[in-house]
């Protein structure tokens, strides 16, 4: 089954690379500040440290396919150096659980833009798709380890995931224009 058609656009995989970079970028840059602020010995401490590390190969990895095939990163990459940081830092803050429910809330948005990416893929490109579905099943094991740990007793659940969301669907939004 392809998920292109003669007729239809065919995706853009120097876009969806350079998206997927940034995000993997945010997602390292929100966990290191949350490991600043977390006692690394505390249960949450190492949770988020086995997912910062499972983000460091991801990263990696889409670092490689960009050289590869010359695409160049977002302009944005500085921005999300520090807003990731600062969400993370800001969210570990808050409480461990409010840090756990800012990686509920960012494997959310991932998954399922992982989910539209592969769709748009369809089998045009096998390699980068079987690279975002390994991805994939990680960031979603993320969100359910996350949700186990106490994700949801974080203050303001609801409101502090879905401004959390919001803010992942702009930096998606923008990291594929600028
Ligand atoms: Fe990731
Ligand atoms: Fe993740």
């Amino acid at each position: 089954m392809s998920g292109w058609s003669p007729g239809d656009r065919r995706p853009d995989r120097a876009l969806m690379l350079r998206v997927n970079q940034a995000g993997e970028y945010g997602a390292t840059r929100i966990y290191a500040g949350q490991l600043a602020v977390l006692r690394a010995n505390s249960a949450e401490g190492k949770l988020i440290a086995r997912m910062a590390a499972q983000e460091e190969r991801h990263l990696k990895r889409f670092n490689a396919l960009m050289a590869e095939r010359r695409v160049r990163p977002t302009a944005l990459q500085p921005l999300w150096n520090v807003a990731g940081f600062a969400l993370g830092a800001a969210t570990a803050l808050i409480s461990e659980e409010a840090a756990l429910a800012c990686t509920d809330a960012v494997e959310t948005e991932i998954d399922k833009h992982y989910s539209s990416q592969l769709a748009q893929l369809g089998d045009e490109d096998p390699e980068l798709a079987a690279d975002i579905a390994d991805f994939q099943a990680d960031e979603l094991e993320h969100r359910d380890t996350a949700r186990a740990a106490g994700a949801t007793n974080a203050p303001a659940y609801p409101i502090l995931t879905a401004a959390i969301r919001a803010g992942c669907r702009v930096a998606i939004g923008l990291s594929k224009r600028i």
